[in-house]
């Protein structure tokens, strides 16, 4: 480690679904930590919470937060990102940020560990303050399956499909999909706080702001985020996104088409051996991915692995995925990505 003393290390937003989730993790995988400072709104400020059997007591994040912090887990959207992430580099930190505040950057790396952990290897803890942006939750769920096909086979073009859980939104929109569950089941109109429609018992269309073209923003971070992170921005991407109403964790349906044929047996070969992702592919039991089966753990789940009939000459492959959003596609990607923070060497000057 380049610092001479495990890190200082603050969470911002530590009160949210992420927020809660790092603290989770960051215990369970036995982190490093000095000091640890958490940090939300001042409607927080004050707030008592038990990380490793002792008590913390949430702070209002301020400029002035980060002094001596060297590690900064931001989860707290990307407004709050845009405010304070700036006074964190100034004070010295490397900053993970969950948002999407940084990730089309010049000069900031998005990563997933799994995917491109190259790309951060000249930022190191006490070397100066940096940004490193967590991708999109969609976006990661789907590279975790994809980018080990892709550096067999090469993929030419994507078409994904999300069901995305109410975890997704945050904390209150998890309140609001089982507060409408119970209205609509006892005959009562839906509390509609969070997203303009019923949530409970329907679905609708990705809840993020649309775009000229057609797509939203949550469709177009699909595209974008990969064609950084894959250093290919000739690879074909398109994107739906909806919202469906399980609690915690993404599903997605993608359809690949690769530059050389692919077979489904070396397809499931590649997945069976690829870091983060397990296999639920089970054809005599119908049984494959669920959010029930990705909530609460750290894979990738794959499955309903085929050969896609629409390509004859053998060069496409479908594939159903579910990942923890809150989890792989927010907390535990920061917090893999904080561990390469804490065993990579100092770059060379
Ligand atoms: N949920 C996911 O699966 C997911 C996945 C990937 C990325 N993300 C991103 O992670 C971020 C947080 O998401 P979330 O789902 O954890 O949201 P959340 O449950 O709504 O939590 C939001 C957090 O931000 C804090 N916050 C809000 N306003 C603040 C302010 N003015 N100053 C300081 N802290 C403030 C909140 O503190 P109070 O409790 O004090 O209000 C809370 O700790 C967002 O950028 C989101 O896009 C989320």
């Amino acid at each position: 480690m380049p610092l001479d003393h495990a890190p200082n290390v603050a969470i911002v937003g530590a009160t949210g679904a992420v927020g809660q989730e790092f603290l989770q993790l960051l215990a369970e995988r036995d982190f490093p930590i000095n000091r640890l400072k958490l940090l939300a709104s001042a409607r927080s400020a004050g707030k008592a919470v038990d990380f490793k059997g002792q008590t913390h007591t949430i702070e209002e994040l301020t400029a002035e937060s980060f002094a001596g912090v060297d590690l900064a887990l931001f989860s707290a959207g990307g407004s709050i990102s845009k405010a304070f992430a700036p006074a964190a580099v100034e004070a010295g930190a490397v900053v993970v940020d969950n948002s999407s505040a940084f990730r089309m950057d010049d000069g900031v790396p998005l990563i997933v560990p799994e995917v491109n952990p190259q790309d951060m290897r000249d930022i190191a803890l006490g070397e100066g303050g940096a940004i490193i942006a967590n991708p999109n939750c969609s976006t990661i769920i789907m590279l975790l399956a994809v980018t080990p096909l892709h550096r067999k086979a090469g993929v030419k073009r994507m078409v994904v499909s999300t069901y995305q859980a109410a975890s997704g939104a945050g904390a209150a929109a998890m309140a609001e999909l089982e507060q409408q569950t119970r209205e609509a089941l006892d005959g009562e109109v839906t509390t509609q706080d969070i997203f303009p429609f019923q949530y409970a018992f329907n679905l609708f269309s990705h809840n993020s702001p649309m775009q000229p073209n057609g797509y939203n923003q949550e469709e177009m971070k699909m595209v974008n985020e990969t064609h950084k992170m894959w250093h290919d921005p000739g690879v074909r991407i398109t994107a739906t996104c909806v919202r469906v109403p399980v609690m915690r964790a993404h599903a997605e349906s993608i359809n690949l088409e690769f530059n050389r044929p692919l077979s489904e047996a070396e397809a499931r070969a590649i997945l069976a051996e690829a870091p983060g992702v397990s296999l639920i592919d089970d054809r005599d039991r119908n049984t494959f991915p669920m959010p029930l089966h990705a909530s609460g753990k750290d894979d990738v789940f794959v499955g309903r692995i085929r050969q896609d009939v629409s390509q004859p000459d053998g060069a496409g492959i479908d594939l159903f995925v579910c990942g923890d959003q809150v989890r792989k596609g927010a907390a535990l990607n920061a917090v893999q990505i904080a561990e390469l923070l804490v065993s990579q060497p100092a770059p060379a000057t």
